[in-house]
């Protein structure tokens, strides 16, 4: 049966209006400024920095992970036991084009303990389908650091460290900046590339423009 001209017209219309939506979707999935969205750090009056949202981290660029078992540390790990390192969306898209990180740079790291941290074999390892080894457990503590000339004119390197506690959740909800010798020294010392410890992130390390 012949379509109308009518018909046809409108046919074509859609079509048309199907491919330009389409196209649309493709530029917003494939474009990355698009798919930043920045986070910007809030402060209490008493210059506090609050935590974000919603575990907000998580939805950021994971660059790394380590594990530091109590078990292999004396009982009692610094920093127990899985640390999985973020990355705020903006500061990722900055670093993958420069290799370098920008004023408002933003990283997490958030702490989970092994599965099983009291059981297992001696070395604090549990058995599971896919080997001896160490899984996680719970969250266990949160802390964020942020780069900013403006916010941290006299602090080493401009970046300022916070801490919402080594606990299960819930973390605190807001952190006081740390004194520059309980944080920044040891970054400033033995980190990498600019404070941060990139030699532990491949995941960064694959990013980085050559
Ligand atoms: C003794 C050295 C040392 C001290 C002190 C230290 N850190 Fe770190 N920090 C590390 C190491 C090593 C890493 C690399 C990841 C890991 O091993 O957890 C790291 C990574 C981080 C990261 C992830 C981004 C990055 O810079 O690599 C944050 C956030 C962080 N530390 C916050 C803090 C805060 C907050 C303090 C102070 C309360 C602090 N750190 C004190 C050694 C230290």
């Amino acid at each position: 049966m012949n379509d109308k001209p009518v018909t046809k017209t409108l046919r074509y219309t859609c079509v048309l209006g199907l491919m330009f939506a389409a196209s649309l979707t493709a530029f917003a999935i494939n474009d990355p400024a698009a798919a930043a969205d920045e986070y910007v750090p809030e402060f209490t009056s008493d210059k506090m920095l609050k935590l974000p949202g919603n575990n907000l981290w998580r939805e950021w660029t994971f660059i790394g992970s380590l594990v530091t078992p109590n078990a292999l540390n004396d009982g009692s790990a610094p920093f127990p036991e899985h640390h999985m390192i973020y990355v705020e969306p903006k500061t990722w898209e900055h670093y993958k084009q420069t290799g370098k990180f920008r004023e408002g740079s933003v990283l997490a790291k958030e702490l989970s303990r092994v599965l099983a941290p009291d059981g297992a074999n001696e070395n604090g390892s549990t058995d599971e389908v896919s080997g001896t080894g160490y899984f996680s457990g719970d969250f266990s503590g949160f802390e964020i650091t942020i780069k900013s000339k403006a916010l941290y004119p006299d602090e080493p390197g401009n970046w300022a460290y916070y801490t919402f506690g080594h606990q299960p959740q819930p973390y605190n909800s807001t952190a006081m900046k740390q004194p520059a010798a309980a944080c920044n020294a040891c970054h400033e010392g033995v980190a990498a590339e600019d404070f941060v410890f990139s030699q532990f992130y491949n995941v960064l390390q694959a990013a980085k423009p050559k």
